[in-house]
């Protein structure tokens, strides 16, 4: 078993490798002048089982065509299978058409990544799970819950604790959470006028003097947390705590989330943003790097990989 890694997530790829004891393959991801990118891999994987670490983050095409070169690049090279790690799925958000004459990206980047030539996929909480019926090829979708889950009890004095999902596509997220804490669920009814813009429309559940874990899997604008947050305080809640599996973080959401009224931001590392929250008291981030690492030690020995979540 060998590792590859692109070019989005260096930090994440060097610590699986680390928890794994192995070393990244040594490769050349360049960048011809007119921005083709160009992939060499620099030593003999014929036969190996090859694990190739990539996020669809900003930029999100380039990161793509780099994930579907390299796998190009594995198959062209004999490798005998191999697994394309994606811990942030990008695209995932088009999976349907919500208006008439859309396309719907998590199929066409389902079937670009399979088309390459990756025999499996390993990811971390999907935008939404039936994603993974869109592959022909076996799905490996990773939950951030119970690592938030674990820093939520030591970090915050969980009674009187409830769930919060910040819209109701979030509900089955915030409920598994509320089962390992063993806490209430409430639900924000968000409404979106166009892309970018959110907007509270109600809160179901009662979140009167409670300490709300608002739990979600990309934060982007920020926009939906900054709103649910606002309107759980509004409605009496004692402190908001929010916990982001993918911190797509554009624009000023940084400064959005540090102006706010959200206590702390809890993040993960599927998403390189070591630089971007610098000087962000409130943002914390946590790692998954043992999660990805231990279910790619799982699968190179097929051992069961969702007796992780047991
Ligand atoms: C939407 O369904 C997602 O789960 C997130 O709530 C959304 O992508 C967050 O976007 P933003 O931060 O721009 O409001």
């Amino acid at each position: 078993m060998k590792l590859l890694s692109g070019n989005s997530n260096k930090p994440l790829s060097k610590n699986i490798a680390k928890y794994l004891k192995s070393k990244l393959v040594n490769s050349s991801i360049k960048k011809f002048s007119d921005g083709e990118i160009y992939i060499e891999i620099n030593e003999n994987i014929r036969g190996n089982s090859i694990f190739i670490i990539q996020s669809v983050s900003t930029p999100a095409n380039d990161n793509l065509m780099e994930l579907l070169l390299c796998i190009d690049a594995l198959k062209r090279s004999s490798a005998k299978n191999i697994t394309a790690v994606i811990p942030y799925f990008g695209y995932a958000r088009q999976d349907r058409k919500v208006v008439p004459r859309t396309s719907i990206s998590a199929k066409l980047v389902s079937n670009l990544i399979t088309k390459a030539g990756a025999d499996r996929i390993v990811t971390v909480d999907l935008h939404a799970g039936q994603i993974q019926g869109f592959f022909d090829i076996p799905v490996d979708n990773l939950f951030a819950t119970p690592i938030f889950a674990r820093h939520i009890k030591k970090k915050i004095k969980y009674k009187n604790l409830i769930c919060v999902a910040p819209d109701v596509g979030g509900t089955e997220r915030a409920r598994a959470l509320g089962k390992i804490l063993n806490s209430e669920l409430a639900i924000v009814d968000k409404r979106r006028a166009k892309p970018g813009q959110s907007e509270v429309m109600n809160i179901i559940g009662n979140v009167k003097e409670k300490i709300c874990v608002i739990v979600d899997d990309i934060i982007d604008s920020g926009g939906t947390i900054v709103n649910a947050a606002q309107a759980l305080k509004e409605r009496g809640a004692k402190e908001v705590y929010v916990y982001i599996t993918h911190g797509v973080l554009t624009g000023d959401a940084v400064k959005k989330i540090k102006n706010s009224s959200i206590k702390n931001l809890v993040i993960t590392d599927t998403i390189d943003n070591s630089e971007k929250i610098k000087g962000a008291k409130n943002i914390e981030i946590l790692s998954v790097s043992s999660l990805m690492g231990e279910a790619i030690n799982r699968i190179s020995n097929s051992t069961s990989v969702s007796d992780l979540f047991k």
